[in-house]
């Protein structure tokens, strides 16, 4: 594989089975290493401009993916919907095992210290603001903007950034593609 950090995993592109990224502790949960620094270097100079950020879910296993899937069907059809529905409607913003960034390392969702949960009012945020002007420098991109979801195949989450390194990561924030388009894939 040439770059790790360029890997492209979507709804049609899930990673190899027996992938297993080399992880480092960070904020109490996992990134992978060089990703975990990063963040690192990141929430310190948000720190140094007065902006706080929380690290609300980092790396999770397939297995983990699936729990999260699953109980996001099951709460849709306790409210009533059918199971192809329910399926349907979680698809929109929660991947499937081995078809989510969360799986590589490569991907942190982050709120205000307030947050305990993902909001799309996160945008209107200070912490947001900061994100979108700073975290670039860091190897971080905004993964799902607003206006590209029938190219990444989720709604908008202001929340969620992959790290692909900061080379690539100002490339693709100064052309505003999405990383599917930055590597042709779409
Ligand atoms: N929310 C994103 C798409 C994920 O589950 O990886
Ligand atoms: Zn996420």
């Amino acid at each position: 594989m040439q770059n790790k950090y360029l890997m492209l995993v979507s709804k049609d592109r899930p990673m190899p089975k027996d992938y297993v990224p080399v992880l480092d502790d960070v904020y109490g949960k996992s990134l992978e290493k060089t990703a975990a620094f990063m963040l690192k270097e990141m929430f310190e100079a948000a720190k140094a401009d007065g902006i706080e950020l929380k690290l609300l879910s980092a790396y999770r296993t397939p297995e983990y993916q699936k729990e999260v899937f699953d109980r996001s069907v099951n709460q849709r059809i306790a409210e009533g919907q059918s199971y192809e529905q329910a399926v349907a409607e979680t698809s929109i913003n929660v991947a499937q095992p081995y078809e989510s960034e969360h799986n590589l390392g490569l991907a942190a969702d982050i709120v205000t210290p307030q947050d305990y949960d993902v909001y799309v009012d996160f945008e209107n945020t200070g912490e947001f603001a900061w994100l979108s002007e700073n975290a670039a420098d860091f190897g971080f991109i905004l993964r799902y903007p607003k206006g590209k979801e029938c190219i990444t195949g989720y709604t908008y989450e202001p929340w969620h950034y992959r790290y692909v390194g900061p080379y690539d990561a100002r490339r693709i924030y100064n052309s505003d593609l999405t990383l599917e388009e930055y590597l042709g894939a779409y």
